[in-house]
């Protein structure tokens, strides 16, 4: 799945099931969070017209637009005292297993950043109507793929001299 994982940008009109979403949440919220805080929050965007507002905000979210469902990863800063500010790794390994999970179900993602940009995080956090104490951290897009070879084979980016043995 990691390896055929990649970013689907293009969708085709089915609907993502909602069980098929609620698995999707449940695999973000397995993901590994420093104390085990896991500080995160989820909005599941489905309203045609609302995506079409996302697409707007986000600068580089064109795909909202015809998405079937976005999530927005957020982080609740109460929830997160003493291993602050680790939920931002908290958060990233909530989106990546997301973007997994997904692919697992066939289903096509995109991880579209949004923290530590503050340009993107106040129209986002505005729109999505968030607490003073809550960051947006990113989008994903979600939908069928619209084209069959969506999940190509990883692209090579194998790197050897990235590696390195007991020192730099
Ligand atoms: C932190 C982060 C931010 C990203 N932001 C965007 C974005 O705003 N729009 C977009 O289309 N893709 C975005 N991407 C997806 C990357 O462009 C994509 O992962 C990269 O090109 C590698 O392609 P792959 O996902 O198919 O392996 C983002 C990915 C990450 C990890």
């Amino acid at each position: 799945m990691i390896f055929t994982r990649r970013s689907v940008r293009g969708y085709s009109e089915k609907e993502v099931e909602e069980e098929k979403l609620e698995k999707i949440l449940k695999a973000a919220m397995q993901a590994p969070s420093a104390g085990n805080e896991q500080p995160w929050h989820f909005i599941v965007i489905r309203d045609r017209e609302r995506l079409k507002e996302l697409a707007n905000i986000h600068p580089y979210g064109k795909m909202l637009s015809s998405a079937s469902v976005a999530i927005a990863v957020c982080a609740d800063l109460n929830l997160t005292k003493y291993h602050h500010p680790m939920w931002v790794q908290d958060c990233s390994a909530a989106t990546q297993n997301i973007l997994i999970a997904a692919r697992m179900l066939g289903i096509g993602s995109v991880w579209l950043g949004v923290y530590p940009r503050e340009e993107r995080m106040k129209p986002l956090a505005k729109f999505l109507e968030v607490p003073e104490d809550v960051v947006v951290f990113s989008l994903v897009s979600l939908g069928y793929p619209s084209s069959s070879d969506a999940f190509y084979e990883a692209p090579d980016r194998d790197k050897p001299e990235r590696i390195h043995k007991e020192k730099w």
